[in-house]
Protein backbone atom coordinates (compact mmCIF):
# COMPACT_ATOMS: atom_id res chain seq x y z
CA UNK A 1 0.00 0.00 0.00
CA UNK A 2 1.18 3.07 -1.34
CA UNK A 3 2.05 6.02 1.41
CA UNK A 4 -1.10 7.83 2.08
CA UNK A 5 -2.23 11.39 3.38
CA UNK A 6 -5.10 13.16 4.76
CA UNK A 7 -6.09 16.76 4.34
CA UNK A 8 -5.10 18.45 7.48
CA UNK A 9 -7.24 20.82 8.91
CA UNK A 10 -7.96 22.25 12.58
CA UNK A 11 -11.03 24.81 12.92
CA UNK A 12 -9.36 28.56 12.98
CA UNK A 13 -10.85 30.81 15.58
CA UNK A 14 -10.66 34.02 14.43
CA UNK A 15 -13.80 35.99 13.43
CA UNK A 16 -12.20 36.63 9.75
CA UNK A 17 -11.71 33.92 7.96
CA UNK A 18 -9.82 34.46 5.10
CA UNK A 19 -8.09 31.08 4.97
CA UNK A 20 -10.27 28.47 3.23
CA UNK A 21 -11.01 30.91 0.36
CA UNK A 22 -15.30 31.08 1.47
CA UNK A 23 -17.26 33.94 0.35
CA UNK A 24 -17.84 36.16 3.39
CA UNK A 25 -21.62 36.82 2.42
CA UNK A 26 -24.55 35.20 4.69
CA UNK A 27 -27.11 33.66 2.47
CA UNK A 28 -29.56 35.85 1.69
CA UNK A 29 -33.29 35.80 3.25
CA UNK A 30 -34.47 34.58 -0.17
CA UNK A 31 -32.32 31.16 0.47
CA UNK A 32 -32.60 30.97 4.54
CA UNK A 33 -36.59 30.99 3.85
CA UNK A 34 -36.65 28.17 0.84
CA UNK A 35 -34.01 26.56 3.23
CA UNK A 36 -36.06 26.79 6.30
CA UNK A 37 -39.56 25.86 4.29
CA UNK A 38 -38.23 22.46 3.30
CA UNK A 39 -37.10 21.50 7.09
CA UNK A 40 -40.17 20.16 8.11
CA UNK A 41 -40.22 17.43 5.27
CA UNK A 42 -37.02 16.21 5.84
CA UNK A 43 -38.71 12.48 7.29
CA UNK A 44 -38.59 12.42 3.54
CA UNK A 45 -35.98 11.41 1.14
CA UNK A 46 -35.18 14.12 -1.08
CA UNK A 47 -37.61 14.96 -4.10
CA UNK A 48 -37.30 14.04 -7.85
CA UNK A 49 -38.58 16.89 -8.81
CA UNK A 50 -36.45 19.11 -6.89
CA UNK A 51 -33.44 17.40 -7.92
CA UNK A 52 -34.49 17.96 -11.89
CA UNK A 53 -34.94 20.94 -11.20
CA UNK A 54 -31.55 21.76 -9.98
CA UNK A 55 -30.22 20.13 -12.51
CA UNK A 56 -32.21 21.89 -15.23
CA UNK A 57 -31.23 25.35 -13.45
CA UNK A 58 -27.46 24.66 -13.23
CA UNK A 59 -27.80 23.55 -17.23
CA UNK A 60 -29.34 27.17 -18.05
CA UNK A 61 -27.05 28.56 -16.02
CA UNK A 62 -24.12 26.96 -17.94
CA UNK A 63 -25.97 27.30 -21.15
CA UNK A 64 -25.82 23.25 -21.86
CA UNK A 65 -28.29 20.61 -22.59
CA UNK A 66 -29.73 19.25 -18.82
CA UNK A 67 -27.26 15.63 -20.47
CA UNK A 68 -24.57 17.25 -19.84
CA UNK A 69 -24.85 18.25 -16.13
CA UNK A 70 -25.17 16.21 -13.33
CA UNK A 71 -24.87 17.62 -9.50
CA UNK A 72 -22.56 16.58 -6.87
CA UNK A 73 -22.21 16.96 -2.91
CA UNK A 74 -19.67 19.95 -3.05
CA UNK A 75 -16.79 19.83 -6.20
CA UNK A 76 -14.67 17.60 -3.59
CA UNK A 77 -17.14 14.73 -4.14
CA UNK A 78 -17.46 15.36 -7.80
CA UNK A 79 -13.10 14.99 -7.59
CA UNK A 80 -13.31 12.11 -5.73
CA UNK A 81 -15.99 9.86 -7.58
CA UNK A 82 -14.30 10.82 -11.01
CA UNK A 83 -11.10 9.69 -9.71
CA UNK A 84 -12.25 6.43 -8.34
CA UNK A 85 -14.61 5.97 -11.56
CA UNK A 86 -12.12 7.09 -14.04
CA UNK A 87 -8.26 5.69 -12.72
CA UNK A 88 -7.15 2.47 -11.36
CA UNK A 89 -3.87 1.73 -9.13
CA UNK A 90 -1.01 2.49 -10.71
CA UNK A 91 -2.13 4.81 -13.47
CA UNK A 92 -0.10 7.88 -14.23
CA UNK A 93 -1.69 10.92 -13.49
CA UNK A 94 -0.86 14.42 -14.26
CA UNK A 95 -0.86 17.98 -13.32
CA UNK A 96 0.59 21.16 -12.33
CA UNK A 97 2.75 22.00 -9.03
CA UNK A 98 1.22 23.76 -6.55
CA UNK A 99 -2.00 22.94 -6.70
CA UNK A 100 -5.29 22.01 -4.83
CA UNK A 101 -4.15 19.85 -2.35
CA UNK A 102 -6.79 16.87 -2.34
CA UNK A 103 -5.65 16.58 -5.83
CA UNK A 104 -2.48 14.72 -4.28
CA UNK A 105 -4.00 12.51 -1.39
CA UNK A 106 -6.89 11.08 -4.07
CA UNK A 107 -3.81 10.03 -5.75
CA UNK A 108 -2.01 9.12 -3.32
CA UNK A 109 -4.81 7.12 -1.70
CA UNK A 110 -5.88 5.19 -4.89
CA UNK A 111 -1.90 4.12 -5.39
CA UNK A 112 -1.56 6.56 -8.60
CA UNK A 113 1.68 7.60 -10.05
CA UNK A 114 1.94 11.85 -9.84
CA UNK A 115 3.66 13.25 -12.48
CA UNK A 116 3.89 17.15 -12.01
CA UNK A 117 4.78 19.99 -14.31
CA UNK A 118 6.35 22.88 -11.48
CA UNK A 119 4.85 26.44 -12.08
CA UNK A 120 7.61 28.64 -12.74
CA UNK A 121 7.04 32.51 -11.06
CA UNK A 122 7.36 35.46 -13.76
CA UNK A 123 7.68 38.67 -11.88
CA UNK A 124 3.89 38.80 -10.36
CA UNK A 125 2.32 35.62 -12.22
CA UNK A 126 2.96 31.81 -12.47
CA UNK A 127 2.90 30.12 -15.55
CA UNK A 128 3.24 26.81 -16.97
CA UNK A 129 5.35 25.00 -19.25
CA UNK A 130 2.10 24.22 -21.56
CA UNK A 131 4.18 22.05 -24.31
CA UNK A 132 5.53 20.35 -21.50
CA UNK A 133 2.49 19.69 -20.21
CA UNK A 134 0.87 18.66 -23.47
CA UNK A 135 3.83 16.45 -24.03
CA UNK A 136 3.34 14.66 -20.64
CA UNK A 137 0.00 14.14 -21.21
CA UNK A 138 0.92 11.41 -23.63
CA UNK A 139 1.62 9.27 -21.03
CA UNK A 140 -1.29 10.25 -18.52
CA UNK A 141 -4.33 8.18 -17.73
CA UNK A 142 -5.89 11.30 -15.94
CA UNK A 143 -4.80 14.92 -16.60
CA UNK A 144 -6.24 16.94 -13.56
CA UNK A 145 -5.84 21.08 -13.82
CA UNK A 146 -7.27 23.42 -11.34
CA UNK A 147 -8.12 26.49 -13.77
CA UNK A 148 -7.81 29.18 -12.40
CA UNK A 149 -5.56 27.41 -10.07
CA UNK A 150 -5.39 27.11 -6.17
CA UNK A 151 -3.36 28.31 -4.77
CA UNK A 152 -1.50 30.23 -7.01
CA UNK A 153 -4.36 32.43 -8.83
CA UNK A 154 -3.25 31.93 -12.41
CA UNK A 155 -4.62 30.98 -15.50
CA UNK A 156 -3.47 27.17 -17.21
CA UNK A 157 -5.94 26.61 -19.95
CA UNK A 158 -8.01 29.98 -19.90
CA UNK A 159 -10.65 28.74 -22.12
CA UNK A 160 -8.33 28.43 -25.08
CA UNK A 161 -10.15 26.60 -27.33
CA UNK A 162 -6.46 24.81 -29.40
CA UNK A 163 -4.78 24.30 -25.62
CA UNK A 164 -7.79 22.11 -24.56
CA UNK A 165 -7.52 20.23 -27.61
CA UNK A 166 -3.74 19.88 -27.27
CA UNK A 167 -4.02 18.15 -24.44
CA UNK A 168 -7.44 16.51 -24.82
CA UNK A 169 -6.23 14.93 -28.07
CA UNK A 170 -2.70 13.92 -26.73
CA UNK A 171 -3.67 12.53 -24.01
CA UNK A 172 -5.09 8.69 -23.89
CA UNK A 173 -7.45 9.45 -20.60
CA UNK A 174 -9.10 11.92 -19.47
CA UNK A 175 -8.97 15.55 -18.43
CA UNK A 176 -10.46 17.21 -15.51
CA UNK A 177 -10.63 20.82 -15.58
CA UNK A 178 -11.44 21.67 -12.25
CA UNK A 179 -13.16 25.13 -12.04
CA UNK A 180 -14.21 25.89 -8.68
CA UNK A 181 -12.96 29.59 -9.01
CA UNK A 182 -14.88 29.94 -12.53
CA UNK A 183 -17.12 33.30 -11.70
CA UNK A 184 -13.65 35.05 -10.86
CA UNK A 185 -11.81 34.25 -13.58
CA UNK A 186 -14.92 34.92 -16.48
CA UNK A 187 -13.25 31.83 -18.33
CA UNK A 188 -14.36 28.26 -18.80
CA UNK A 189 -13.70 25.20 -21.41
CA UNK A 190 -17.71 23.92 -20.73
CA UNK A 191 -18.59 24.71 -23.90
CA UNK A 192 -16.23 22.05 -25.46
CA UNK A 193 -17.54 19.15 -23.66
CA UNK A 194 -19.28 17.61 -26.84
CA UNK A 195 -16.19 18.05 -29.44
CA UNK A 196 -13.73 16.78 -26.68
CA UNK A 197 -15.83 13.78 -24.37
CA UNK A 198 -12.75 13.00 -22.57
CA UNK A 199 -12.81 16.82 -21.33
CA UNK A 200 -14.93 16.98 -17.73
CA UNK A 201 -15.59 20.09 -16.29
CA UNK A 202 -15.91 20.16 -12.06
CA UNK A 203 -17.46 23.36 -10.48
CA UNK A 204 -18.68 24.46 -6.94
CA UNK A 205 -21.18 26.48 -5.50
CA UNK A 206 -19.58 26.96 -2.51
CA UNK A 207 -17.42 30.17 -3.51
CA UNK A 208 -18.96 32.58 -6.00
CA UNK A 209 -23.01 31.35 -4.48
CA UNK A 210 -21.55 31.46 -0.92
CA UNK A 211 -23.43 27.93 -0.71
CA UNK A 212 -20.07 26.20 1.47
CA UNK A 213 -22.49 24.75 3.95
CA UNK A 214 -24.81 23.47 1.74
CA UNK A 215 -22.19 20.85 -0.09
CA UNK A 216 -22.96 21.66 -3.53
CA UNK A 217 -21.10 21.61 -7.29
CA UNK A 218 -21.20 20.16 -10.45
CA UNK A 219 -19.67 19.07 -13.58
CA UNK A 220 -20.34 19.29 -17.19
CA UNK A 221 -19.49 16.78 -19.42
CA UNK A 222 -20.46 14.64 -22.49
CA UNK A 223 -24.08 12.71 -21.80
CA UNK A 224 -21.81 9.38 -22.37
CA UNK A 225 -19.08 10.52 -19.61
CA UNK A 226 -22.21 11.52 -17.47
CA UNK A 227 -24.34 8.72 -17.74
CA UNK A 228 -21.05 6.18 -16.82
CA UNK A 229 -19.68 8.42 -14.03
CA UNK A 230 -23.13 9.15 -12.15
CA UNK A 231 -24.22 4.97 -12.07
CA UNK A 232 -23.20 4.78 -8.70
CA UNK A 233 -25.17 7.88 -7.74
CA UNK A 234 -28.76 8.27 -6.79
CA UNK A 235 -31.02 11.17 -6.85
CA UNK A 236 -31.34 11.70 -3.23
CA UNK A 237 -27.40 12.29 -2.60
CA UNK A 238 -28.09 16.10 -2.18
CA UNK A 239 -30.13 16.78 1.12
CA UNK A 240 -33.37 18.53 0.40
CA UNK A 241 -32.38 21.47 1.97
CA UNK A 242 -29.05 21.94 0.23
CA UNK A 243 -31.68 21.47 -3.36
CA UNK A 244 -33.41 24.49 -2.12
CA UNK A 245 -30.44 26.19 -1.63
CA UNK A 246 -29.16 25.42 -5.09
CA UNK A 247 -32.67 26.31 -6.79
CA UNK A 248 -32.97 29.92 -4.93
CA UNK A 249 -30.14 30.75 -5.90
CA UNK A 250 -29.69 29.96 -9.64
CA UNK A 251 -33.43 31.26 -9.83
CA UNK A 252 -31.96 34.98 -8.53
CA UNK A 253 -28.56 35.25 -10.60
CA UNK A 254 -28.33 38.63 -9.93
CA UNK A 255 -27.63 39.03 -6.39
CA UNK A 256 -24.75 36.71 -7.07
CA UNK A 257 -23.47 38.31 -10.04
CA UNK A 258 -23.61 41.36 -7.71
CA UNK A 259 -21.24 39.57 -5.39
CA UNK A 260 -18.93 38.37 -7.88
CA UNK A 261 -18.65 41.61 -9.07
CA UNK A 262 -17.60 42.73 -5.86
CA UNK A 263 -15.47 40.13 -4.77
CA UNK A 264 -13.64 40.69 -8.02
CA UNK A 265 -13.15 44.38 -7.09
CA UNK A 266 -12.27 43.77 -3.76
CA UNK A 267 -9.66 41.52 -4.85
CA UNK A 268 -7.87 44.09 -7.65
CA UNK A 269 -8.35 46.52 -4.79
CA UNK A 270 -6.37 44.56 -2.46
CA UNK A 271 -3.89 43.78 -4.91
CA UNK A 272 -3.02 47.15 -5.84
CA UNK A 273 -2.66 48.12 -1.83
CA UNK A 274 -0.49 45.38 -1.42
CA UNK A 275 1.65 46.29 -3.64
CA UNK A 276 1.79 49.94 -3.27
CA UNK A 277 2.39 49.04 0.74
CA UNK A 278 5.52 46.98 -0.61
CA UNK A 279 4.17 43.18 -0.59
CA UNK A 280 5.28 40.32 -2.89
CA UNK A 281 1.59 39.58 -4.42
CA UNK A 282 0.94 37.83 -6.94
CA UNK A 283 -1.83 38.49 -9.96
CA UNK A 284 -5.12 36.24 -9.68
CA UNK A 285 -8.31 35.33 -11.66
CA UNK A 286 -9.71 33.83 -8.11
CA UNK A 287 -11.07 34.88 -4.68
CA UNK A 288 -8.20 34.94 -3.17
CA UNK A 289 -4.43 36.29 -3.26
CA UNK A 290 -1.18 35.11 -3.21
CA UNK A 291 1.71 36.92 -0.70
CA UNK A 292 5.36 35.77 -0.26
CA UNK A 293 6.63 37.14 2.94
CA UNK A 294 9.51 35.56 5.29
CA UNK A 295 7.72 36.71 8.26
CA UNK A 296 5.21 34.49 9.95
CA UNK A 297 2.33 37.21 8.36
CA UNK A 298 -0.32 33.99 10.15
CA UNK A 299 0.93 35.14 13.23
CA UNK A 300 0.38 39.13 13.16
CA UNK A 301 -2.59 38.73 11.39
CA UNK A 302 -3.62 36.47 14.33
CA UNK A 303 -3.43 39.24 16.78
CA UNK A 304 -5.97 40.95 14.87
CA UNK A 305 -8.69 37.96 14.57
CA UNK A 306 -7.58 37.02 11.20
CA UNK A 307 -6.91 33.66 9.62
CA UNK A 308 -4.72 33.11 6.64
CA UNK A 309 -3.53 30.32 4.97
CA UNK A 310 0.32 29.15 5.13
CA UNK A 311 0.83 27.59 1.84
CA UNK A 312 4.66 26.53 2.99
CA UNK A 313 7.84 28.64 4.34
CA UNK A 314 6.80 32.19 3.04
CA UNK A 315 3.78 31.61 1.20
CA UNK A 316 0.58 32.71 2.20
CA UNK A 317 -2.73 32.70 0.85
CA UNK A 318 -5.60 35.39 2.05
CA UNK A 319 -9.47 34.80 0.40
CA UNK A 320 -10.82 38.18 -0.63
CA UNK A 321 -14.07 38.11 1.87
CA UNK A 322 -15.87 41.46 1.72
CA UNK A 323 -15.08 44.73 2.26
CA UNK A 324 -14.59 44.68 6.41
CA UNK A 325 -11.75 41.72 6.12
CA UNK A 326 -10.37 42.99 3.34
CA UNK A 327 -9.64 46.54 5.09
CA UNK A 328 -8.60 45.18 8.35
CA UNK A 329 -6.30 42.98 6.84
CA UNK A 330 -5.25 46.24 5.16
CA UNK A 331 -4.46 47.79 8.46
CA UNK A 332 -3.53 45.15 9.92
CA UNK A 333 -0.66 44.88 7.53
CA UNK A 334 0.22 48.35 7.66
CA UNK A 335 2.36 48.14 10.65
CA UNK A 336 4.98 45.71 8.75
CA UNK A 337 4.55 47.60 5.73
C1 LIG B 1 -9.64 23.81 -6.60
C2 LIG B 1 -10.70 23.37 -5.65
N1 LIG B 1 -11.50 22.34 -5.96
C3 LIG B 1 -12.47 21.93 -5.14
C4 LIG B 1 -12.69 22.56 -3.93
C5 LIG B 1 -13.78 22.08 -3.05
O1 LIG B 1 -14.97 22.74 -3.36
P1 LIG B 1 -16.36 22.31 -2.72
O2 LIG B 1 -16.58 23.19 -1.53
O3 LIG B 1 -17.37 22.56 -3.78
O4 LIG B 1 -16.27 20.87 -2.34
C6 LIG B 1 -11.89 23.64 -3.55
C7 LIG B 1 -12.10 24.30 -2.26
O5 LIG B 1 -11.39 25.17 -1.82
C8 LIG B 1 -10.86 24.05 -4.43
O6 LIG B 1 -10.06 25.07 -4.14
Amino acid sequence: MLESQNYRYEEAEEPYRMHLNECLYNPPEHIIKAVTSTLSQCNYYPNLHMFNRFRLLLAEYNKVSIDNVYPFLGADNALRTLFMALADPGDAILSVKPTFSMIEVYARFMGLDMVTVPLQENDDEWTVDMNLLIELAKNAHLVVLVDPNNPTGNAIIKGDRKILEAIALNTKGFVIVDETYYEFSGYSVARYVNEYPNVIVVRSMSKAFCLAGFRLGYIIADKSVIDSVTKVLTPFDIPTPSLAAGIAALENLDYHLKIIEKIKQLRDYLYSELKRMGFKVYRSYANFLLIRDDRRLDSHLKKFGIAIKRIAQDLYRVSIGNEDSVKLFIESLRELA
